[in-house]
């Protein structure tokens, strides 16, 4: 079932711009996001005023990535929280929250006790499901699947882009619905989205070189994860993943925090990946996170970083940057998650871990 594939993990890395393309097939029509799958919901997303979205691990990350999506397009607030945390938060919940639940294998026993809160409590609920009829999918009021094939690795990588994929459709309905977006604006986002698969297959010509470097570090004792807004999420996915596969300590960090306690972690010779925003960022945090690595070279770091193709400004002060193809802003995610997937399947495989089957996970955690 591996194919010629050394793992399913590998395999499943390779799959991800099919996971995206088949997660957009169908769904977009005429410069316009179409979503039957909300059935009944869809009457009730116009009153709709606060979105709390719940999941775990690798989902909450693309949850948080949701967040910002969502709150830029349709202007809804969204609060993001793990599952597990939920429903002993004592929520605010009213009949017009909606709680989106995400969850690759739709049997995570946290997130489905936290959809039956939001139940009880009154919300609405969609989930973001990747396997047909999956439990949280059925207990919710919709859900939109994820198309990215069945994930056999522990860790995840297809579902997860296939998760980012299925918020950002989500956020620009929402947007339709609620005309918070232009049509074009509406248009120009969903062209974004649909020349990621090309984009992904691109990224997954760098792994060569990712491989000799995770070779290199294998004998890592630390690696820091920094980036900002939708960097943050995957500088947080970075390190889970490398946590996981090769039982290091990983930490991801928005750099914009570094100086509020995290550099004193700082020494020489210090692995960091810095997941570099566009230079051409509408939020200018291209030069802080330059001026980031500054900081944190002076005091001996290594810095590998991840950054759009061209971007002259992090050269001279990276051991090593990885280049992305360009993309808007809020797209950028989608890309810069894999080296970080590749750097850590290829580290744990040089330390002989298998990969597949880290040790003391399973799947899907079914127990609370
Ligand atoms: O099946 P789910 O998406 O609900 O699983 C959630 C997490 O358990 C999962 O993403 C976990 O963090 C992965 N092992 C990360 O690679």
């Amino acid at each position: 079932e591996k194919g010629g594939w050394s793992s399913f993990m590998a395999k499943e890395i390779s799959e991800q711009p099919e996971a995206v393309a088949n997660t957009l097939r169908t769904r977009i029509v005429d410069g316009a996001v179409v979503l039957p799958d909300l059935g009944d919901l869809a009457a009730h997303l116009g009153e709709v005023d606060r979105i709390i979205i719940i999941a775990c691990g690798t989902a909450s990350y693309a949850g948080m990535l949701g967040k910002y999506a969502i709150e830029k397009w349709a202007r809804i607030p969204v609060e993001v929280q793990l599952s597990h945390e939920f429903r002993y938060s004592d929520p605010i919940i009213t009949p017009t929250t909606l709680v989106v639940s995400i969850s690759q294998s739709g049997e995570t026993m946290d997130t489905l006790m936290a959809v039956k809160y939001a139940i009880e409590a009154g919300a609405k609920t969609l989930s973001i499901c990747n396997t047909q009829g999956a439990t949280i999918a059925r207990e919710s009021d919709a859900v939109i699947y994820t198309h990215a094939g069945p994930e056999v690795a522990v860790a995840s990588t297809k579902a997860f882009v296939a998760q980012i994929a299925a918020l950002y459709l989500f956020g620009l309905y929402l947007a339709q619905v609620r005309e918070t977006l232009m049509p074009a604006e509406v248009r120009g986002a969903l062209k974004e989205l649909s020349a990621i698969p090309a984009k992904l297959e691109k990224v997954l010509k760098t792994s060569t070189r990712i491989r000799d470097l995770a070779k290199w570090m294998s004998d890592s004792r630390a690696v820091l994860f920094l980036g900002r807004h939708v960097g943050y999420p995957v500088a947080l996915e970075g390190a889970l993943k490398l946590k996981e596969l090769a039982y290091i300590h990983a930490e991801g960090f928005a750099a914009g925090e570094l100086k509020h306690g995290p550099i004193a972690l700082i020494e020489p010779g210090q692995p960091v990946f810095v997941v570099v925003p566009s230079p051409r960022d509408p939020n200018s945090l291209h030069a802080k996170v330059v001026s980031n690595i500054q900081e944190i070279r002076a005091r001996g770091a290594r810095i590998l970083a991840v950054a759009e193709q061209g971007d002259a400004a992090v050269l001279p002060f990276a051991d090593e940057v990885i280049p992305i193809p360009l993309a808007g802003a809020l797209f950028e995610p989608l890309l810069a998650v894999v080296p970080l997937q590749i750097f850590a399947m290829e580290l744990a495989t040089a330390k002989g871990l298998d990969v597949d089957q880290p040790r003391n996970l399973a799947k899907s955690v079914t127990v609370e």
